[in-house]
């Protein structure tokens, strides 16, 4: 392909993607307007989704003047579990059903939208929670048609739930995260305000940061959908079609706002000046990894944070052991890209020059080497654990770790190079310290 040598094509292999881009408004000030944008989908009646830190805060004023302004009545819903479980989900979407609500409005992080979409879809068809819940785990039934429409307004910027049809839980009897995944569960409209950001302690900064590098960097390196075999019907095209032309533009520009703005913002939480960028370098990498996937760090974080015994992070206050999310993709990732480096090393040395690497006479060969060292150096410089060993893993766990991350079928399949049981106790056992 012209455009890149990456997209060559091959035989059998897939020759067109697809983009789908996600409704979005963004800006400081954007979430007073959300009683218009209500109105304007037609809502009389709302469940207002935050966690009980996020309900003392101040955006959460604003939303509820500005829906009633609008003349639209909201009952608050402020049970959410952080990190979410299935029993979390399923009171939630019990306060769904006994609502009656024409619509559904989300005021705070991953684990706030991600159980709005839940509560939101099992209210609307209502089933046994597994029903809807990605194989081999859950059924993977598909949703039987749309969801009432949800407004999602994050108040932080690491996982852009609000672009994506996905929501993810803790399936606590199984110790194994899993999610739902379908385009339907994908919100109305996203309502991106960076001054919601103002109260976010330095370690979220932190962790939801890597989350966005994450999200932009498997993307950016993950299969180009050229070698994912072509479908035999086109309405089969998976959500997840591999790194594309599209994907890229956002991918690298949100690595190179996090490269820029990580550390600074890490280090002055609440300053504007870093909340405006790093939010939108969230919803960037959200559009790629919506369209392009993610790949081994993900899966690995999966094995991650279901097997957790007893790490608590400083900053997350919570009822339950748990590793946060983009810690727990982070500790994988420099053992992941020193593996990766060979497969695609333009790409690497690209992603480690944008992050702030000095990549002049840098070999190729050494492209996975150099990123992972810049990551390295930007985990000690914003307190992310030191590898696996900093959650609370030894080299005892690994077999655990391994089965559960090769569960993660839909991510692996989308790494540069194939990875299976026999790749993943080296990545592991790399990933248990690094410093
Ligand atoms: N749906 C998706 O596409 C997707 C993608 C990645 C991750 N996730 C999921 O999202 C969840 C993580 O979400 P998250 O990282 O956004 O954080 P979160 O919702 O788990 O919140 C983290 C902590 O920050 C607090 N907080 C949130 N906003 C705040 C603010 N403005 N000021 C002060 N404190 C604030 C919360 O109360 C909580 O204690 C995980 O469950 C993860 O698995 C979902
Ligand atoms: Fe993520």
């Amino acid at each position: 392909m012209a455009l890149s040598s990456y997209f060559e094509p091959t035989p059998g292999g897939d020759t067109a993607f697809t983009v789908d881009p996600p409704k979005i408004k963004f800006g400081i000030g954007a979430l007073a307007e959300i009683g218009a944008d209500a109105r304007s989908l037609g809502l009389k009646r709302v469940a207002l989704f935050c966690d009980p830190r996020v309900a003392k805060l101040a955006p959460l004023t604003t939303a509820r003047r500005a829906l009633a302004d609008a003349g639209i009545d909201v009952a608050v819903y402020d049970a959410i579990e952080v990190e979410p479980t299935d029993r979390s989900f399923k009171a939630a979407a019990d306060f769904a059903l006994d609502g009656k609500f024409d619509g559904f409005v989300s005021l705070g992080g991953g684990s706030t939208i991600d159980t709005a979409k839940a509560a939101n879809l099992y209210s609307t068809y209502p089933a046994d929670l597994l029903a809807y819940v990605n194989a081999p785990v859950g059924e993977a039934r598909p949703i039987p048609g749309p969801l009432k429409p949800h407004i999602a307004c994050p108040t932080t910027f690491g996982t852009a739930s609000e672009c994506t049809g996905i929501a993810i839980f803790d399936l606590v009897e199984q110790e194994l995260k899993t999610g739902i995944a379908h385009r339907n569960l994908r919100p109305a409209l996203g309502v991106l305000d960076p001054s919601n950001m103002a109260t976010l302690p330095a370690n979220v900064i932190a962790a939801n940061g890597f989350d966005v590098f994450t999200h932009a960097i498997e993307s950016l390196t993950a299969r180009p959908y050229t070698k994912r075999e072509a479908p035999k019907d086109p309405a089969g095209r998976p959500l997840y079609q591999g790194a594309n032309p599209y994907s890229d533009i956002a991918c690298m520009e949100a690595i190179r706002l996090i490269g820029r703005n990580l550390v600074g913002g890490v280090k002055s939480p609440g300053d504007v000046a870093f909340c405006e960028p790093l939010m939108f370098a969230g919803m960037l990498a959200g559009i790629g990894f919506g369209n392009a996937g993610c790949h081994v760090p993900h899966a690995m974080s999966y094995a991650v944070a279901g097997l957790v015994r007893d790490y608590r992070a400083e900053g997350w206050p919570s009822n339950h052991p748990m590793v946060p999310h983009g810690i727990s993709v982070i500790v994988n990732a420099p053992a992941v890209f020193r593996f990766t480096g060979p497969a695609c090393p333009d790409r690497h040395l690209k992603a480690a020059e944008a992050m702030g690497a000095d990549v002049r006479d840098a070999p190729l060969d050494k492209a996975g080497e150099i990123l992972a060292d810049r990551i390295i150096a930007m985990m000690k410089e914003t307190g992310i654990p030191n590898g696996l060993g900093g959650v609370g893993y030894s080299e005892d766990d690994l077999p655990q770790l391994i089965e559960k991350a090769n569960a993660q079928q839909r991510l692996l399949v989308n790494s540069p190079k194939p990875v299976g049981r026999a790749e993943l106790g080296p990545l592991f056992r790399d990933a248990m310290r690094y410093w």
